[in-house]
């Protein structure tokens, strides 16, 4: 095994989109991200030098951390933040894991611009894919491009005031030529490909709140991979993708030579009033000329020139590049579906699936509001104070109120997390139906959510323990889009449903055969997820919506997997030079 180093420089840039300036926070002054590859066994060492003006950490989206919550990078949950002009270096081995992950900021706002792709190659190199080696692989990395101050918009949704839109989606960082003053040459993203090749796209969506609809016109894809975890090989023409979520798809090129938009459309988005499916960003799949075509009137050489290859490109389809056709944006059942044909490539015994449960939770995710006299008050009345987003209507507080991160408080400062922290109690304190759209908008029936209370919010797992967790979405939150994501664990997909979650009918649909296995699971709207995972990564996990208002808003706890009974089931004591409450958080600079 090797080890991969990187120096991540987070630094504010000046970068044009759609033909105006914007500052941006990024990594080494790319949007996306530097791409971070390796093989399945490396150790990494990432040195994060922070000259930002604001508070950062970088999580690695998916990758396990076995026995190594020290590096999972979330503030206050982990470590402390990096301060502006301090450094703090990252240690970690990738371990029984490949596929696409991949790393962003851990803090409110910043991870639209703090991002990038997380590659793990198998051990025995590209001949041991489960599918037919890729000529290329191509990261494809979702996002929004914001024109608002991120960090601005930040401090409003922790107060519950949501006003900013994304500008445009994006592709690798790119808007496309759905705007006056772009050309999708010029600000959009091509993907070259030769006649009768296949290329793996590592999809990510690193966007901020909506899922995408990702397609190309006259192309399927096969989903080979989703999260890291191989899939049985499902083909399709759209491919549904949450933030948060990844995706691994061949594309083989196997049209007409021509040029095809490749079209990614947020769905489930806060949008405008005045939305128009400009919103969208548009990439394109370009045909390389083949030397026959050149032939008849160039060289073979001048056919590889610009030019030629432009003419070329252009093809026997003509010079309008092929649009496809895209779902409605408020199509949910598209993505529902795509979700729901997702299942392991592996088997029962290959797979961690548990059939003996030893904790149960019912999550129901919800709005609520925090009310300046006390607990309890009427949406909309003017007691109402702040708006957040709740599991079973208890909100997620930072604990900024502690001196210390709560993985070191839970190893070294026991009276200190109980003081400080409440349990995320195992189900809604009422059941009624949560999926009535007669809840919207905040009918009288809303009340029954209340009182909605802000804590710290944890669980504890005993080391071992298998959990099943259930995750109820509600009326309540108008189709905003719910990812829910579990950091240091895989979580395996048992069932996901339409309506209310009912024990009776959904226990006999679970799937314990060839279940999907993800890090972050997409709750239907208006729908349930069931899902199980064991509790073996000892540490203090977060444990979050990846739709970011939600969770700025407070829909997040954290669960504390507790030591196992040999060193080997532990996690090892804080690492030498990492910052401890009593130090000077001057950050290792070594
Ligand atoms: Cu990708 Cu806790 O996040």
């Amino acid at each position: 095994a090797a080890s991969v180093e990187h120096t991540f420089v987070v630094n504010q840039t000046k970068m044009t989109r759609l033909c105006k300036e914007t500052l941006v926070t990024v990594v080494n002054g790319q949007l996306p991200g530097p791409t971070i590859e390796v093989t399945e066994g490396d150790s990494v060492t990432v040195h994060v030098v922070n000259r930002s003006p604001y508070n950062i950490t970088i999580h690695w989206h998916g990758v396990k951390q076995f026995r190594n919550c020290w590096a999972d990078g979330v503030p206050m949950v982990t470590q402390y933040p990096i301060q502006p002009n301090q450094d703090f270096t990252y240690r970690f081995n990738v371990v029984g894991q490949e596929g696409t992950l991949w790393w962003h900021a851990h803090v409110p706002g910043l991870r639209a611009t703090l991002h990038g792709a997380f590659i793990i190659r198998p051990r025995l190199g590209a001949e041991s894919y489960p599918f037919p080696k890729p000529h290329k692989e191509i990261p494809v990395i979702i996002g929004d491009w914001w024109e608002e101050d991120l960090a601005e918009m930040a401090r409003n949704m922790t107060k519950g005031i949501f006003l900013s839109y994304a500008s445009s989606s994006t592709v690798n960082g790119l808007v496309g030529d759905l705007f006056n003053c772009s050309g999708v040459t010029k600000e959009g993203y091509v993907l070259d490909v030769e006649p009768g090749k296949t290329y793996l796209l590592r999809i990510i969506n690193a966007g901020l709140f909506s899922e995408f609809y990702l397609k190309i016109a006259g192309h399927k894809f096969t989903v080979v991979a989703a999260d890291a975890n191989y899939v049985s090989p499902f083909t399709t023409d759209v491919i549904a993708i949450a933030a948060g979520e990844t995706v691994d798809a061949l594309l083989i090129a196997n049209a007409a030579p021509g040029r095809y938009y490749m079209v990614a459309l947020p769905n489930q988005a806060p949008l405008p009033d005045t939305q128009t499916p400009e919103y969208a960003t548009r990439g394109m799949v370009r045909y390389k000329v083949s030397h026959s075509t050149c032939t008849s009137s160039t060289t073979v050489s001048s056919c590889q020139g610009t030019e030629e290859e432009e003419k070329g490109y252009r093809g026997t389809s003509g010079d309008a590049p092929i649009v496809p056709k895209m779902p409605d944006i408020h199509d949910t059942i598209t993505s529902f579906y795509f979700h729901g044909n997702l299942t392991s490539l592996h088997h029962q015994g290959q797979l961690p699936v548990q059939q003996q449960v030893h904790e149960r939770l019912f999550i129901v995710l919800g709005l609520g509001t925090i009310c300046k006299k006390g607990q309890f008050c009427k949406r909309g009345s003017s007691d109402e104070d702040l708006l957040v987003a709740t599991m079973n209507n208890a909100s997620f507080q930072h604990p900024t109120a502690i001196p210390t991160p709560l993985l070191e408080a839970h190893y070294y400062h026991t009276g200190l997390i109980n003081a400080t922290t409440q349990e995320l109690p195992k189900g809604p304190p009422k059941l009624f139906n949560f999926t009535d759209e007669a809840l919207i908008p905040f009918g009288p029936k809303e009340m029954q959510l209340e009182p909605t209370y802000k804590a710290t919010l944890v669980r504890r797992f005993r080391h071992g323990a298998v959990v099943e967790i259930v995750f109820q979405s509600t009326a309540i939150l108008q189709g905003d889009s719910n990812p829910m994501h579990l950091h240091g664990h895989d979580m395996i997909v048992l069932a996901q449903g339409l309506g209310n979650y009912d024990p009776a009918k959904a226990v006999a649909t679970y799937n314990l055969v060839n279940p999907l296995i993800k890090n972050t699971v997409l709750v239907p709207n208006l729908g349930w997820i069931a899902i199980r995972f064991v509790a073996n990564n000892p540490g203090a996990w977060f444990m979050h919506c990846h739709y970011e208002f939600h969770l700025s808003m407070g829909m997040a706890a954290v669960f504390i997997v507790e030591d196992g009974p040999t060193n080997d089931t532990s996690l090892p004591r804080l690492p030498v030079n990492f910052p401890t409450i009593g130090q000077d958080i001057n950050l290792m600079p070594n």
